[in-house]
């Protein structure tokens, strides 16, 4: 691992009103972003940003609000600037790539209040070549001690009325609908009432982060948050009038200010992801490197790999969580044919849902601490049985808590239900969060969650257990620090399709995923399934994609953990297709976005961190396109044996789901092809290099 730390002056003094008043400057590495800072006649900070020298972020004002305080807000002078320059490289112990530059300039002004009570305020800058990041540290002094802070004003002022991707600013669930409008048009109270949610509170117009938007000129822009440690969730309250965002953090019934700190602290830091196209985006590392390095230790016990699991015949309607209903799904028989079924395909893992006593006291009972206990299981489940049988077949389980949103009793169980999970040799857990958070009166994004998030992840740790949440809080790069925090949903996943009413995920779902939610780090989007309509089960529901893109998705969705989450027999059903899921890689030495527009189509290659096969996939919205593909990103003097699953001549994501063309030739670097996409369709490619 290299590491330079350089101290090198980046900072300008621009202009120079009074001698307290002036500008900082501070650039990025290649000097293509920028940002000032500076302080109004009245002393309050703000600070603009700019991107090859046109003003992305103009005059934008920082300051908090507290219960027992006066604002933080003006009478500020700069006490003292300082600035750094920063380039390592570190590794992933699992990723998208095994090495990551973290290449910053740095600016820290550190204020002081000039009247009583002379607060100190610090802020931070990082400038990246893909964007940057700010935060508050609150340092110790005799002025503060506790913090009860009712608001954070960060405002993002922007300068043009930009063709935004976003969904609500919902403060206990992201599981909607990504939207398309002008960031003039944001109505995210038109979003309330969502009749498939099990819980939804939108109480302004704001939205959630990662929201990205795209600008006339080609500048992309994505607006989220890193390290969210002890805080709550920031959402970003929408002023279309002023094209401004402010950040509005999630809150809590049972007390009348939004955050708890204890001086000195850090704020999460905000971030802006700024770039010059799409794929940029996705290859842009900023969110994991604002966070600090792995804190856990040794984690070679946690391996990538795909799974799959009783779960999507639960969702079909085909067995159930609960065993009252008499059509239990995790019975010791069923998870021995996943088991049996996984062995047989280079699948590593199995996830069973509903092993636990406690299923038929969950969604719709207001009564629900107490009721799991994460160490009980079924009769008819024989978890040593399973465990030891996956141990002979050489798959692991995974574990699932569900713990409906009951904080309490997760919190009180975690000892007991991470020590079995240790005795049985199982290294990760399904986690899920149904429903109104218990405590009454939290939100699944607020500073209380975000603690139990992070201390079930640190806890976990201890027994070395890694955890996939569902119902998360949203990733922010933590990943880095607790590696073991390997995945999560946070986004409308696969389930949507199996019972939505409106519909399910449409086409041009995951080629906005693609560049928002996916920019914030792993998701748990199970994909894979290959009966697309499954008329046996729900009339009503389907897969609104072919199933060219089903196979593509696992390429497109990074997570360390792959879930091949169709039934057994739909698989038997169609083994060639399968042939590209028991191929493909989990882990990754390099990543290549080739193309990609938001909302449109994103295509990209990963070359496997063990083998050095690269695998391809390229999804389109629904739109027919034609893909024009350059190997130019292979090995130098390698030839790869590629198989090609396309969507086959009529296929279509909805008349015709399933016509897949595959196809096997030989491409080395020099190679190039062209591909048709079907409308809601896909392309993968495994490229395996021959000897
Ligand atoms: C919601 C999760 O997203 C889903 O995957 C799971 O099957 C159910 N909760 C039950 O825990
Ligand atoms: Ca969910």
């Amino acid at each position: 691992m290299k590491k330079i730390a350089l101290l090198i002056i980046v900072i300008g003094i621009i202009s120079c009103k009074t001698s307290e008043e002036k500008i900082l400057e501070v650039a990025s590495p290649n000097t293509n972003i920028k940002v000032n800072f500076n302080l109004t006649e009245v002393g309050e900070p703000y600070y603009q940003v700019f991107f090859n020298n046109k003003t992305i972020i103009d005059t934008s004002f920082l300051g908090f609000e507290f219960k027992e305080a006066k604002s933080l807000k003006n009478n500020f002078k700069i006490v003292e600037t300082k600035t750094n320059s920063f380039n390592e490289t570190w590794q992933m112990p699992w990723g998208e790539q095994l090495e990551v530059v973290n290449n910053y300039n740095e600016l820290k002004v550190e204020l002081q209040e000039s009247v009583a009570p002379n607060r100190k305020l610090n802020i931070v800058f990082k400038i990246y070549d893909d964007g940057i990041g700010f935060r508050y540290e609150f340092p110790e002094q005799e002025q503060i001690k506790d913090v009860l802070i009712t608001e954070e004003n960060t405002q993002f002022n922007l300068t043009e009325d930009y063709k935004t991707f976003w969904i609500p600013g919902d403060w206990d669930i992201y599981e909607h609908l990504y939207n398309t409008t002008k960031f003039s048009e944001i109505d995210a109270i038109s979003k309330r009432n969502h009749p498939n949610l099990a819980q939804t509170s939108i109480p302004n117009n704001a939205v959630n982060t990662p929201v990205t938007m795209v600008g006339k000129d080609g500048v992309h822009l994505s607006f989220h948050e890193a390290a969210l440690v002890d805080y709550s969730g920031m959402t970003l309250s929408v002023d279309k009038e002023n094209l401004l965002m402010q950040s509005t953090l999630v809150g809590s019934e049972n007390q009348d200010y939004k955050v708890k700190q204890t001086v000195p602290f850090n704020t999460p830091w905000r971030t802006i992801q700024i770039t010059h196209n799409a794929p940029d985006l996705i290859e842009s590392n900023l969110i994991v490197n604002l966070n600090e390095p792995n804190k856990i230790g040794d984690v070679s016990w946690f391996k990538p790999m795909k799974y799959t699991g009783v779960w999507w015949e639960m969702h079909l309607g085909k067995s159930s969580w609960d065993m009252a209903s008499g059509n239990h799904g995790a019975t010791t028989e069923n998870a021995k044919r996943f088991i049996d079924f996984s062995a047989k395909n280079n699948i590593k893992g199995v996830l069973v849902e509903g092993w636990n006593t406690g299923w038929e006291h969950w969604i719709g009972f207001e009564d629900r601490e107490g009721v799991f206990d994460f160490v009980t299981p079924y009769p008819d489940y024989d978890l040593n049985e399973v465990v030891r049988y996956g141990k002979e077949k050489g798959v692991d389980i995974i574990m699932h808590h569900e713990t409906s949103a009951a904080t309490k009793t997760y919190t009180k169980q975690q000892d007991t239900a991470y020590a079995l999970m240790q005795s049985l040799g199982i290294h990760s857990v399904k986690t899920g969060y149904v429903g109104k958070i218990l405590p009454k009166g939290e939100y699944h994004h607020g500073q209380y969650m975000v603690n139990h998030y992070n201390n079930a992840v640190e806890k976990a740790a201890k027994y070395q257990v890694a955890i996939n949440a569902h119902e998360p809080i949203k990733a922010t790069g933590l990943r880095r620090t607790y590696p073991n925090t390997i995945s999560r949903e946070g986004l409308r996943g696969q389930e949507f399709n199996a019972w939505a009413s409106d519909g399910g995920n449409p086409p041009e779902h995951l080629p906005i995923v693609a560049f928002t939610r996916m920019l914030a780090g792993p998701i748990d989007y199970t994909p894979g399934i290959f009966n697309i309509k499954f008329d046996e089960y729900k009339k009503e529901n389907q897969v609104n994609t072919t199933l060219a893109q089903q196979l593509a998705l696992y390429v497109v969705i990074y997570s360390p953990i792959q879930m091949a989450a169709d039934l057994e027999e739909h698989y038997e059903a169609n083994p060639k297709a399968l042939q590209f899921i028991k191929d493909v890689g989990v882990d990754w030495r390099q990543t290549k976005v080739l193309n990609g527009e938001v909302g449109d189509y994103v295509t990209i290659a990963r070359e496997e961190k063990e083998t050095g096969n690269w695998f391809l996939g390229s999804i389109t919205d629904e739109n027919a396109r034609t893909l024009d593909l350059d190997f130019d990103f292979l090995a130098e003097g390698e030839s790869y044996m590629a198989t090609i699953y396309k969507d086959g001549k009529e296929a279509h994501w909805n008349t015709n789901p399933t016509a897949l063309d595959i196809e096997t030739i030989t491409v080395d670097k020099n190679s190039k092809l062209t591909i048709q996409l079907a409308e809601g369709g896909g392309a993968a490619i495994s490229l395996i290099q021959q000897n």
